[in-house]
C-alpha cells in the first residue's frame, strides 16, 4: 500500500494553503527524500503565498523555503541523519517544506549536528545570517558607535541587537508596540518607535540597522549623522517610503541593502557558528511553534507583526 503523507497545498495565490493527504512524493536520482520535522514560516514564504515575489511557482504547490528533517532515502546523505533544507528553488520553483515529506536536490540538504532543535535549524539562518551581514558586513558597526536597530524584538532585529552589543556598540533597540519592549535583548536600550528623537537618543546615531522599512525607515534615517551608514534588511511595515532628494543629499547617510540571497554562500561558515551559539544559548533566538493544522495562526502572527522571533511549523516528532 502507498504510504500517505500530509502536506499544505497552495491552490490560489492570496489564500491559505490547504492541509491534504497525498502519497509520499517520489524521489529521483540526485534527490533526497526527507521526513520533515519543522519548517519555517518566513516573510519570503508569505510573499510567495501572496503571489508577490519575483519568482513564483506553478500552482498547486507546497510552500516552505526552509525546513529541517531526517533523511528517509538518499544516495549521498546517511539515512536517519538530520539535514536542513534550503535553496535550489525549494519553496519557490519546486515544492517546499510545509509537508511531512519533502524531496530536494541532494545539495539543498545540509548536514546538521545531531541534537539541533529542528525548529531552530530551519529558521535561524535568515535571521542570524541577515543580522550578521547587516551588522558586520554592510553597516560595519564599530566599537563605541551608537547604533539604532529597528524591529529589535523581531527575528533579525533581536540577533542584530546582540551582535552589535557584542561588537561594543551602544545599541538602541526600537520596537513598534509596548508589549515588545520587554523582548529587546539585554545590553540595548529599548525604545518605542514613536519616542525616537536625537534628544531621546542622546545625540545622532552612527549607524542604523532597519528591519522594518516603510515610515519607520524614513524616521530612523533622519537620526543618523552625516557620513553614517544605514543597512536596510526588510520592509514588513511598508515596501515604499518617500525621500526628499535634497534632504537626502544634505543628510549624507549611505543607505545600503542587505541581500542574504547573494551573500548566503559567503556566510555558510558563519552560519554554522551562529547555529552552534544559538544551540548553546550564547545567542538567543525565540521561535514560535505551530502544528501544520495551525498554519493560519502562524501566518497571522507573522503577518501582523505580533510574532516575537521566528515562526515555525512543527511537522513530525522525532519518532514520526
Ligand atoms: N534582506 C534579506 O536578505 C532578508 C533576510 C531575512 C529577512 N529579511 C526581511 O527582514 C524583515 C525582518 O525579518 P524578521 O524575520 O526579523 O521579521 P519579524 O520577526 O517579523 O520582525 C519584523 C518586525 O517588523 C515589524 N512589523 C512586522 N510586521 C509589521 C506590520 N505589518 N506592520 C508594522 N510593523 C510590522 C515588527 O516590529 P515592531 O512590532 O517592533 O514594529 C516586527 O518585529 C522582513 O521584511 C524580512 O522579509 C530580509
Amino acid at each position: 500500500m502507498t504510504e500517505s503523507s500530509r502536506a499544505l497545498i497552495l491552490e490560489r495565490f492570496g489564500t491559505l494553503p490547504r492541509l491534504v493527504e497525498r502519497p509520499v512524493p517520489p524521489r529521483a536520482p540526485g534527490e533526497t527524500l526527507v521526513r520533515v520535522r519543522a519548517a519555517q514560516v518566513g516573510h519570503l514564504d508569505l510573499n510567495v503565498v501572496d503571489g508577490r515575489f519575483g519568482i513564483l511557482p506553478t500552482l498547486p504547490f507546497v510552500p516552505g523555503t526552509n525546513a529541517c528533517g531526517t533523511v528517509v532515502a538518499s544516495d549521498v546523505h546517511p539515512i536517519g541523519s538530520l539535514v536542513r533544507l534550503n535553496g535550489s528553488g525549494l519553496g519557490l520553483r519546486r515544492d517546499g517544506g510545509w509537508a511531512e515529506h519533502a524531496v530536494v536536490p541532494d545539495k539543498a540538504a545540509v548536514p546538521t549536528p545531531v541534537g539541533t532543535d529542528p525548529a531552530v535549524a530551519c529558521s535561524f539562518f535568515s535571521a542570524a545570517g541577515a543580522a550578521w551581514a547587516a551588522v558586520h558586513d554592510v553597516a560595519a558597526v564599530r566599537e563605541g558607535e551608537r547604533v539604532i536597530v529597528t524591529g529589535a524584538a523581531g527575528a533579525v532585529g533581536s540577533v542584530a541587537v546582540q551582535l552589535a552589543v557584542r561588537a561594543g556598540a551602544e545599541v538602541i533597540g526600537v520596537v513598534g508596540r509596548p508589549a515588545k519592549l520587554a523582548h529587546v535583548p539585554a545590553g540595548a536600550k529599548a525604545m518605542l518607535a514613536g519616542d525616537l528623537s536625537k534628544e531621546a537618543l542622546g545625540g545622532p546615531a552612527d549607524t542604523l540597522v532597519d528591519t522594518v522599512g516603510g515610515p519607520v525607515l524614513a524616521a530612523a534615517l533622519g537620526l543618523v549623522r552625516p557620513g553614517g551608514r544605514a543597512a536596510l534588511v526588510g520592509y514588513s511595515a511598508g515596501r515604499e517610503f518617500t525621500v526628499d532628494l535634497a534632504d537626502f543629499l544634505l543628510a549624507d547617510v549611505a543607505l545600503l541593502p542587505v541581500n542574504l540571497m547573494t551573500r548566503g554562500r559567503d556566510l555558510a561558515e558563519v552560519g554554522e557558528r551562529l547555529l552552534a551559539e544559538i544551540t548553546s544559548g550564547d545567542l538567543s533566538l525565540n521561535v514560535e511553534r505551530y502544528r501544520l493544522d495551525r498554519v493560519g495562526e502562524a501566518v497571522e502572527r507573522l503577518r501582523s507583526g505580533a510574532a516575537v522571533g521566528k515562526v515555525a511549523l512543527t511537522v513530525t516528532p522525532p519518532s514520526g
